[in-house]
């Protein structure tokens, strides 16, 4: 029988094994069920229960492969993965899954069972679109970003982190797929929709506009080591119910700029919005939700802002910053790059290879290239205009403009 002093890819039985023998979560003998969740494209996830009180355990385990497509991916992300999500609990209490261990050997981190929560992707195509949203997505960003900028932390400690999460392989997925790929698809691996092939030559291949300011925007993702990021702030990547949310998987961590984070969530919520808009013409529960998610995605985005502004003043000492031009010239130029990120986020998950579910369950041609056109076009003004749209209500009102 294998022990857990060499790395090995474990089964369900040898999780079982492990959360005994290595966590001490179970006692010997305690019988347990354990079933593998992963739904992910990245690693594996197991949950481990009790049989006798249903006390329950998650343990992630990153292998050398993608679980996807069998590629090699350096194992250390689950390093950065564990000790972003510590940190997280500590910047953010309550609003990450607590981490019980992490284990370098085997690549595993074990940590609470947040299944009580629901993946917000499908919670908001369920139109359940939780009103605290805004509060606590914007209190994530503001108090998990801002505390580990140069802003607020010792200059030597931030560069300590920066060595730490310097996290290359999976910031070149990113560089690839988000940042290059959907501009000029060198690898080909752009899946565009039959009848938008012309649309897509025209607004983003050949345009060349566009695509100096993604160039801005990728260099910037690649050297503003602003503050340490999660990286992949997608909707599935935060659980909610009515009492609050969770995030998980930051394993893209790294420092960036802040600006991507608060993009991508911006970005994922404008999907739940175009998926109703289009698909769910018509009926009652998604035209009743839509509204909801306009005031969510607006009050997220203002929210951030303002909280960032408040932290920015209770945590930032130094003299020359405290200066409410430099505040001010500061706090635009964060939300000028969420804006940017949106944007391409937006444009990514629409042409890219790694489409989202709003955008993939949408069958009806009739349907599906006038979405997937008001989305570029959206996309591309959000990336063109960054510097103009300053508030959450600007944001909306736009995608309302394309809508119509
Ligand atoms: N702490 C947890 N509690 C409950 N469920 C969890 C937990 N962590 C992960 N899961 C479940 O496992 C799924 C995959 O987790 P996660 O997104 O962390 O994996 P991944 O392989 O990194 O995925 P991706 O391909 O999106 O990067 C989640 O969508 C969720 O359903
Ligand atoms: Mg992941």
């Amino acid at each position: 029988m294998k022990d857990f002093r060499s790395f090995f890819l474990m089964k369900p039985e040898d999780v079982q094994r492990y959360a005994v023998e290595v966590l001490h979560h179970f006692a010997p003998g305690e019988e347990t069920v354990c079933e593998e969740i992963g739904d992910g494209n990245i690693n594996y996830v197991f949950r481990i229960r009790s049989a006798a009180d249903g006390r329950s355990l998650i343990v992630k385990q990153a292998d050398r492969l993608l679980r996807s497509s069998g590629r090699p991916l350096d194992p250390g992300r689950s390093r950065i993965e564990a000790a972003m999500l510590k940190l997280e609990g500590e910047l953010a209490p309550g609003l990450v899954p607590k981490i019980f261990c992490y284990d370098e050997i085997m690549s595993a981190t074990a940590m609470e069972d947040v299944s009580a929560y629901g993946n917000l992707r499908k919670e908001l195509a369920a139109n359940r679109i939780y009103l605290h949203l805004s509060e606590n997505i914007s209190s994530f960003l503001a108090d998990t970003l801002l505390p580990t900028s140069d802003l607020a932390l010792d200059a030597e400690e931030k560069k300590r982190r920066v060595r730490f999460y310097t996290n290359p392989e999976l910031c070149r997925i990113t560089e690839d797929l988000v940042l290059t790929e959907p501009y000029y698809d060198y690898k080909g691996r752009n899946i565009i929709t039959p009848g938008n092939e012309d649309f897509v030559q025209r607004f983003l291949y050949d345009n060349f506009e566009l695509q100096a300011e993604v160039g801005k925007l990728r260099l910037n993702f690649m050297n503003h080591a602003q503050a340490l990021i999660h990286g992949d702030l997608h909707t599935g990547s935060i659980f909610a119910n009515e009492a609050g949310i969770k995030v998980l998987d930051p394993e893209f961590a790294f420092y960036g700029p802040m600006g991507y984070d608060i993009g991508n969530v911006t970005g994922n919520l404008i999907f739940a919005w175009a998926n109703k808009a289009f698909a769910g013409r018509g009926d009652a529960a998604c035209e009743k939700a839509i509204p909801l998610l306009e005031r969510v995605i607006a009050e997220t985005f203002d929210r951030t802002r303002e909280k960032l502004r408040q932290k920015y003043d209770e945590t930032v000492t130094l003299p020359l910053y405290r200066n409410p031009a430099f505040r001010s010239f500061w706090l635009d130029a964060v939300m000028a790059d969420s804006v940017g990120y949106a944007g391409t986020e937006i444009i990514r998950r629409t042409v890219g290879d790694s489409k989202v579910w709003e955008i993939s369950s949408v069958r009806d041609p009739e349907l599906r290239i006038p979405m997937e056109r008001a989305l570029i076009k959206l996309g591309i003004a959000l990336i063109l205009q960054r510097e103009r749209l300053q508030n959450g209500s600007q944001l909306t009102g736009l995608f309302r403009l394309i809508l119509e």
